[in-house]
């Protein structure tokens, strides 16, 4: 097995009243096992009781099946399915744009920034090995936006001698699992318009849907016939589907190995399942955020990011943790920073603002390319030459060390997710981490993570505005 990431709870131990976590232990190991045996319940097709609707614990073994399916089917398997649509994406278009919101975006996006090239959609087919530009929309109804987009690749297409060639066409992958999201349903009518318009012979290979078994957008796909159309499958809700087509489509596409991503969830499903409380990143991370939560008031969870690739990350799991646990009035608000620069905005506050704020940083491990360094001047009049031919991890590191000492200092709780580095392996284990301990939570407290009741407010109230005229 590849090394999995490690957390590392220790700095906010002394926070935590002796016993309080041993105590914990028998309430979040049946949390665990609740979490585990609903896998079973989902697929024995069983009445779901009422507190446990809806039960969307389908994401908890997909990814392991889904390497099964590779192995068993071979071509005919999703993951191959997945990946042939995508090559053929990468060999007839150089941009593809993703439309989608909530979960049907918000992962796809954490993978997109964590793994490929922070300039990609910059660099020239050759610098980016033909994978094409990648674009993300459908996630708003900001009009300049949009538009500005349009624009750009109706322009590319409108001055391409050869349209027929990769340089001027544009491909669009729309995601809505329930087929009926207005933001994204808009978005899609204004961009298959576009290609329509452009590339009238190539409409069925340059759209392709991925939705549910039923709905709008899926009536609409099968009418129109696109060559490939993906399923969300039941059972795995929006923001539980990072490692469904949903992301995975527009990953493949964009050059992330995704059997490694799935092979880093599954091993971490394996953790979770087999790892005694003590040294189980889920359950670890569990007991210590919801300690300190309920004993310390501690109701605001920083994801602190430590690298720029990470933030995305930290805005996924906003999603996850906000739409899961926040309900019946209780739940943690999660926020995500990135160091350094937020230690130049927030740092003021959660250095010496309320005490309401458990930090755990997101910690990157090796980077992925050769350090930089500190390069020496013969003029030396900004004084860092004593620093010349230092790294910037090294750097970085100091700051990290710096910052976590001064929250001590100050009796301040930190946490540690350590990365072994950036790639498609580790970032799969973070998913799976953090839904797997959202949903252990949840359970520990007896909130049901699957659903988001919430949410339907604003839907309605806008829909019925637009039908009032
Ligand atoms: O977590 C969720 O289920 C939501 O955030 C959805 O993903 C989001 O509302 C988008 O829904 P849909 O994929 O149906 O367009």
């Amino acid at each position: 097995m590849s090394s999995l990431l490690e957390y590392d709870p220790s700095a906010a131990l002394k926070h935590i009243a002796p016993g309080r976590l041993k105590g914990l232990q028998s309430a979040i190991e049946a949390a665990r096992d609740e979490t585990l045996n609903d896998v079973e319940l989902w697929q024995s097709g069983a009445a779901v009781p009422p507190e446990k609707d809806p039960l969307d614990a389908g994401f908890i073994q997909w990814p392991e099946e889904l390497l099964l399916d590779l192995q068993e089917n071979g071509d005919n398997s999703l993951i191959a399915r997945l990946e042939a649509c995508a090559a053929r994406l990468r060999d007839t278009v150089d941009s593809v744009v993703v439309l989608g919101i909530g979960g049907s975006y918000m992962g796809m996006r954490a993978m997109f920034e964590a793994l490929n090239n922070p300039y990609h959609n910059e660099l020239c087919r050759n610098g980016r090995a033909g994978v094409p530009r990648i674009y993300f929309e459908g996630w708003n109804v900001d009009s300049d936006n949009q538009k500005a987009l349009l624009n750009m690749l109706d322009k590319r297409a409108e001055r391409a001698e050869d349209k027929a060639a990769p340089g001027a066409r544009t491909a669009v992958i729309v995601i809505s699992k329930s087929g009926g999201t207005l933001e994204t349903a808009v978005s899609f009518r204004n961009f298959r318009d576009m290609i329509e318009r452009r590339f009238p012979d190539a409409v069925k290979q340059l759209i392709v849907p991925v939705t549910g078994d039923s709905g709008k957008l899926r009536d609409l796909a099968n009418e129109a016939g696109f060559d490939d159309i993906f399923s969300i499958p039941d059972g795995i809700g929006g923001r539980f589907s990072v490692l469904t087509p949903v992301g995975l489509l527009p990953a493949a596409v964009a050059g992330i190995n995704i059997r490694e991503l799935l092979q880093g969830a599954a091993d971490m499903t394996e953790h979770m399942r087999s790892a005694a409380y003590g040294s189980n990143a889920v359950l670890d991370y569990t007991a210590v955020s919801h300690a300190l939560e309920i004993d310390s008031d501690l109701r605001i969870r920083i994801l602190s990011t430590w690298g720029s690739r990470l933030e995305a990350i930290g805005l996924w799991y906003d999603q996850l943790l906000a739409e899961s646990l926040g309900k019946h009035e209780i739940g943690a608000t999660p926020l995500t920073g990135v160091n350094t620069r937020d230690l130049h905005s927030r740092g003021q506050q959660h250095q010496e603002g309320r005490r309401d704020k458990l930090i755990t940083n997101l910690l990157p491990g090796k980077p992925m390319s050769d350090p930089i360094s500190v390069l020496k001047r013969d003029d030396d009049f900004d004084q860092l030459n004593k620093f010349a031919g230092f790294e910037l991890p090294r750097i970085l590191q100091a700051a990290i060390e710096g910052t976590n000492k001064a929250y001590a200092d100050e009796n301040r709780p930190t946490t540690d997710i350590q990365l072994p580095t950036i790639n498609a392996h580790v970032v799969g284990q973070i998913f799976q981490m953090f839904m797997l301990a959202t949903v252990v939570e949840g359970r520990l407290v007896g909130t049901n993570p699957y659903g988001q009741p919430g949410v339907e407010a604003y839907k309605k109230n806008m829909n019925a505005i637009l039908a009032g005229g």
